[in-house]
């Protein structure tokens, strides 16, 4: 009987410590909103923005501009949203053939989450480049305690 006990006690042990495991395992695909980024600097920057503001080069090829998609759309016109990705609109195409939608909507839940007045992103996945315009809220400088305390 205490055997089994101890038995029952280990093995509820080691199912716990293979769940944790589990838990921390990468998982095959990247979070949607990431992969929605990434798909967004593929397909629609070149007209929407760097940082979805509507100021792409080549909108101003088209002789206009794109819409600002920064902070743009929710969850309960994402379906809309999704069927004017896949159908075009004006001067922008139709993505049916490129984008499924399921990653249509990943790019538009990536837009959704962005600041609408500087094309941030308050989760900390938008990627800088060189010519981007610097971060509207700073990233935290881990070296200052070091400066100012530094004295010598
Ligand atoms: C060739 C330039 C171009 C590309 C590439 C492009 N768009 Fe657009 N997009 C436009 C233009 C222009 C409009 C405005 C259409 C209109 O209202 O006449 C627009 C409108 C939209 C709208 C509606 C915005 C609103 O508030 O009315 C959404 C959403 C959108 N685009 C998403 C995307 C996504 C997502 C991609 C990439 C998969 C993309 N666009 C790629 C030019 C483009």
């Amino acid at each position: 009987m205490q055997a089994a006990a101890g038995y029952l006690r280990c093995m509820w042990f080691l199912l716990c410590i293979g769940a944790a495991l589990a838990a921390d395992m990468p998982t095959k695909l990247p979070p949607d909103r990431v992969r929605g980024r990434d798909l967004y600097d593929i397909h629609c920057w070149a007209c929407h923005g760097r940082m979805a503001l509507g100021d792409g080069p080549s909108a101003a090829l088209l002789g206009g501009s794109a819409p600002a998609l920064a902070g743009r759309g929710s969850p309960a016109d994402r379906e809309a949203r999704i069927d004017l990705v896949a159908t075009g609109k004006g001067a922008m195409p139709g993505f049916l053939a490129v984008l499924d939608r399921e990653d249509s909507g990943r790019i538009l839940l990536w837009l959704e989450g962005l600041d609408p007045a500087t094309g941030d992103d308050p989760e900390g996945n938008r990627i800088r480049r060189v010519g981007d315009a610097a971060p509207a809220t700073p990233v935290p400088d881990d070296d200052a305690d070091a400066e100012a305390g530094g004295g010598d």
